[in-house]
């Protein structure tokens, strides 16, 4: 299996009270386990702090678990070296809900996409100027957008910058937390389209977060369902919309608007 979860668990103490001397542990993942196949889109589904995000750091090494395996392709990430985590972070990215926050409004957009391979050393100046034209024209916007700063973008024009900036590195898998849903309705489509014919392109894995059940419907092979932590369904999407197998998931069904 190309990503394995194995039993991962993730705890947080939170504080309260007077001057915070309560505390008490939220069980942010509690024995998740499941896998992803190689080029596939796994969605990532459950309300807000289910653990969505906290899944996702953990599985982008942002956050250690307290205890369980991340296997991609067969070695264990949680307890890599320093080095074998830069090998690793080249192969995984991440696109983030909110386009604005994501960009340095300082940088112009060469700038932007030039750095991570910088940070990798992934060529010389000819080299990177070439991927960076070549990237921004990928994600639909033109050479001329180069010199221009993300204040100059509309938010799905930031989420292309976005989604360039991640491949610009080649990577594997794409972790996206929420992609669209900072964006207007008639940009989601737009995104998602880009975003599924980019995977086929280039036979990207994708760990796709969501709350909206229409979204895994267009983007989705797999997906699971996450409950206060807990992993409470995981099968194919068709499997989920025609025999959910959990009160949870038939509700989270019911309150998409409109017909699907
Ligand atoms: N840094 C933190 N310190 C303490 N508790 C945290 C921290 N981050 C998350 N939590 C808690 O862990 C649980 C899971 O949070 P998480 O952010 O993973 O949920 P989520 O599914 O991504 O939610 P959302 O849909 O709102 O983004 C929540 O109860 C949250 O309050
Ligand atoms: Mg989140």
């Amino acid at each position: 299996m190309y990503i394995d979860v194995r039993n991962l668990k993730k705890t947080y103490t939170k504080h309260t009270g007077f001057l915070n001397t309560k505390s008490f542990t939220v069980n942010a993942l509690d024995d998740v386990s499941f896998s992803v196949k190689k080029g596939k889109c796994l969605a990532i589904v459950g309300e807000s702090g289910s653990g969505k995000s906290t899944l996702a750091k953990t599985i982008m090494k942002l956050l250690n678990p307290d205890s369980g395996e991340i296997n991609f392709m067969k070695q264990n990430i949680v307890n890599l070296s320093s080095d074998e985590t830069k090998v690793f972070r080249k192969k995984i990215q991440m696109i983030f809900q909110d386009p604005f926050s994501s960009l340095n409004p300082k940088f112009t957009i060469r700038q932007i996409l030039s750095e991570p391979m910088e940070i990798h050393m992934m060529g010389d100046k000819d080299e990177i100027e070439r991927h960076v034209i070549e990237h921004i024209k990928l994600v639909g916007l033109s050479e001329q957008d180069l010199s221009r700063f993300p204040h100059q973008f509309s938010g799905g024009q930031r989420q292309r910058i976005c989604i360039a900036r991640a491949l610009i590195i080649n990577p594997e898998v794409i972790v996206c937390d929420e992609p669209v849903s900072a964006l207007d309705v008639s940009i989601q489509a737009q995104i998602l389209e880009l975003l599924k014919k980019l995977q086929k392109k280039f036979q990207l894995t994708y760990l796709f977060i969501t709350h909206d059940l229409r979204v895994v419907k267009y983007i989705a092979d797999e997906v699971i369902v996450l409950q206060n932590g807990k992993l409470v369904e995981k099968g194919t999407v068709s499997k989920l919309f025609n025999n959910p197998s959990t009160d949870y998931t038939k509700a989270l069904i019911e309150a998409i608007p409109g017909s699907i």
